[in-house]
């Protein structure tokens, strides 16, 4: 049985100075980068999120690709997580992960649930698997 739910993917690009192992733990949350040089921009993303499907059956996998947009340029630091619509806590975890250009963080207590970068790497593409959890009350 299919389930149509939107899976919400918050990406969230920004300077590594600071921060480029990606052990931003405390970002968990605010899905913000705690730079405070930084402004977030209300312009549209030169960056952008995409996934093979859309609905989920429970434990089913997913392809979440993360790319810079035409003309955009390379991004070095990432935040991806995946929440229920309007939800605040991240759902799923990643799997196959990729450790060279990504670190793994146990938002939420929910082990693997989030993905940083794992170095100050420039980048203009990265893709990861994501499971949909087996528990949910969305499935
Ligand atoms: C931002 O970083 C500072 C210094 O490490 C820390 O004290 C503060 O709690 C962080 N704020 C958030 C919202 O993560
Ligand atoms: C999406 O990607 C996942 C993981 O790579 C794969 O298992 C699944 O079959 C793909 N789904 C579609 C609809 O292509
Ligand atoms: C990308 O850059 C080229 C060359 O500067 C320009 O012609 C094109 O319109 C740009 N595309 C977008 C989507 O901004
Ligand atoms: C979490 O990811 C790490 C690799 O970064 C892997 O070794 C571990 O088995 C994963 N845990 C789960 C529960 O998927
Ligand atoms: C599903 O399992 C996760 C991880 O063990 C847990 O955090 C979450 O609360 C569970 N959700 C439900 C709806 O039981």
């Amino acid at each position: 049985m299919h389930v149509y739910i939107l899976l919400v993917l918050c990406v969230c690009l920004r300077g590594v100075k600071s921060f480029p192992n990606g052990e931003v733990e405390e970002s968990c949350q605010s899905m913000t980068p705690n730079h405070s040089e930084f402004k977030s921009q209300t312009s549209s993303s030169p960056y952008k999120v995409s996934v093979n499907s859309t609905t989920f059956t429970p434990g089913q996998t997913i392809t979440v690709t993360l790319q810079a947009a035409e003309n955009a340029s390379e991004f070095q630091g990432f935040m991806l997580q995946a929440r229920e619509v309007d939800g605040k806590t991240a759902v799923g975890r990643f799997t196959s992960i990729n450790t060279v250009q990504s670190r793994a963080l146990n938002c939420f207590n929910i082990e693997n649930s989030t993905l940083s970068q794992a170095s100050a790497d420039k980048k203009s593409h990265f893709e990861a698997t994501w499971e949909a959890p087996t528990n949910s009350s969305l499935v």
